[in-house]
């Protein structure tokens, strides 16, 4: 078992992305409908969410829906979306209490109505905490992000406000909707499936991933010290090699 006694407070990473999978397939191996899987993924959000602060994580970001999932059968999608006014409505109390920021990327406006003002509330009503930022990636796609990107950097620099010959990473990185935070070092994804699903394309240029057997329904604490402490055993070279990284 792992515990958080194993976890390297010193070498926490900053921000943990999170591709919350296997819902679906959870709730099918007992005999449920889907939207089964997705009430039940609930819980896990609140332990990852809780463990996280309490452990001194500064951002958590989930893959909640993305823009391709709009493609699902129409019954799970509007499932999906009571679910997520629900879940923000119930839990800013707890947020609250936990001195959690919610926040959220992605092209918001164009979630149903009653979604996306569930979500302004909770991100206005829990503004001031300051423990740790939980971002809701919702509607997100990371190709329709770098392309928003550009197209408002290109505008800038029709306004005269950025000169083309001094955009740099740095620069293109602050057109991002993730401007305010740290790239990811750690990317968790459960349901055994090795992919990116079109997830921070951008900013997980170097970041460890972690591939859980498991669905996310099944995601405790354990396994978030697990991803961590598997984390920390692992050389981040960033191109170098080992023996520059170690001396
Ligand atoms: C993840 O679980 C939740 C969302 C994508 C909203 P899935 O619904 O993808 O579950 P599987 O992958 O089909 O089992
Ligand atoms: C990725 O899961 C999106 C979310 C977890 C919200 P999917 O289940 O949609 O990804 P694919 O289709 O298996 O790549
Ligand atoms: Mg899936």
């Amino acid at each position: 078992m792992n515990s958080e006694s194993q976890v390297d407070k010193t070498r926490l990473p900053r921000h943990i992305a999170v591709i919350m999978d296997g819902n679906g397939r959870w709730a099918k191996a007992k005999g449920q409908p889907r939207v089964f899987g997705h009430k039940n993924g609930v819980k896990a959000v609140r332990e990852i969410s809780e463990a996280s602060a309490e452990l001194g994580i500064e951002y958590v970001t989930l893959y909640a829906f993305s823009t391709e999932n709009w493609n699902r059968p129409k019954l799970e999608v509007n499932a999906l979306m009571t679910l997520l006014v629900e879940t923000v409505r119930r839990e800013i109390a707890t947020m609250n209490k936990n001195n959690i920021r919610l926040n959220a990327i992605g092209e918001l406006d164009k979630l149903p109505g009653k979604s996306f003002k569930a979500l302004l509330d909770g991100i206005e009503e829990t503004k001031n905490n300051s423990r740790m930022t939980l971002t809701l990636a919702l509607n997100y796609s990371a190709r329709w992000e770098i392309v928003e990107a550009a197209k408002r950097l290109s505008k800038d620099v029709k306004d005269e406000k950025v000169q083309t010959e001094n955009i740099n990473e740095e620069i293109f990185s602050q057109y991002l909707s993730t401007h305010n935070m740290p790239d990811p070092e750690l990317m968790i994804r459960t349901s055994g499936e090795q992919r990116i699903s079109n997830y921070l394309l951008w900013q997980m240029a170097y970041t460890e991933f972690c591939f859980l057997d498991i669905f996310w329904p099944d995601f405790t604490r354990e396994h978030l010290y697990k991803a961590i402490i598997d984390f920390q055993s692992r050389e981040r070279r960033f191109g170098k090699t080992s023996e520059q990284i170690i001396s």
